[in-house]
């Protein structure tokens, strides 16, 4: 049985909301802080809006959180094989140059519900919200940026997220980031359109 579906509510995260719950808690300081302090002036900025599953037996228990901004995929900065890769399943007459998609720009699980499959659960619920009724706007691809981190880079992969760029290397030199030894995030998509067969 799913647990989110069964055991929550989903909310918005607003400030009524962080004001009348415990503070969340990740393993990732940082994101405790955005979801804590940032998330709302985020939100008021329109720059991205926040949401999350309570617990129905403590409803000031959250469980997990997530934060969703528009975004695209322009392909202009992809490596050649990439841009292959990304585009084998777009008939040719509807290639452009920037593809619709939204961005998973923050998602965390509480520490006490790691490993229990919720995160998979949040993942599945969020690309539910992009397909069939619900894709209201035209959108094509969910990107995140991923903590570099094995925890979270398996956790993408493992829900059918890949790599944008193929290596550390061709990521830095697309994005940016000069010469900095290891890059913090790595840019991972998954293309809604495989769950329409
Ligand atoms: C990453 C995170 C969202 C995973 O949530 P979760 O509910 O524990 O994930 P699931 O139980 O659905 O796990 C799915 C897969 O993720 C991977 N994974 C999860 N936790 C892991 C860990 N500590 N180390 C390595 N892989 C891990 C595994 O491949 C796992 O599959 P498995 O259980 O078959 O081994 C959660 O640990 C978290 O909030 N981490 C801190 C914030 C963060 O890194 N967010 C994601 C980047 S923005």
């Amino acid at each position: 049985m799913k647990f989110l579906e069964s055991n929550c509510s989903f909310e918005v995260l607003d400030e009524a909301l962080i004001n009348s719950t415990n503070v969340f808690e990740c393993s990732n300081f940082d994101l405790n802080d955005f979801f804590q302090n940032d998330s709302i002036a985020f939100a008021s900025e329109l720059m991205g809006k926040s949401y999350c599953f309570t617990l129905d037996s403590d409803s000031k228990n959250i469980v997990c959180s997530f934060t969703i901004s528009n975004d695209s995929i322009k392909t202009s900065i992809l490596p050649n094989a990439r841009k292959k890769k990304l585009l084998k399943n777009i008939p040719s007459e509807k290639r452009f140059k920037s593809y619709p998609a939204v961005l998973i720009g923050r998602l965390g699980v509480s520490k006490d519900f790691t490993s229990l499959g919720i995160g998979t659960e949040l993942l599945n619920f969020i690309k539910s919200w992009f397909i069939e009724r619900d894709n209201k706007t035209g959108c094509r691809f969910i990107i995140v940026d991923s903590y570099n981190t094995n925890e979270a880079l398996n956790f993408y992969q493992k829900n059918g997220f890949n790599f944008l760029f193929s290596s550390e290397e061709q990521e830095k030199m697309a994005t940016d980031f000069g010469c900095e030894e290891q890059i913090k995030t790595r840019l991972m998509y998954f293309d809604l359109i495989s769950l329409y067969s």
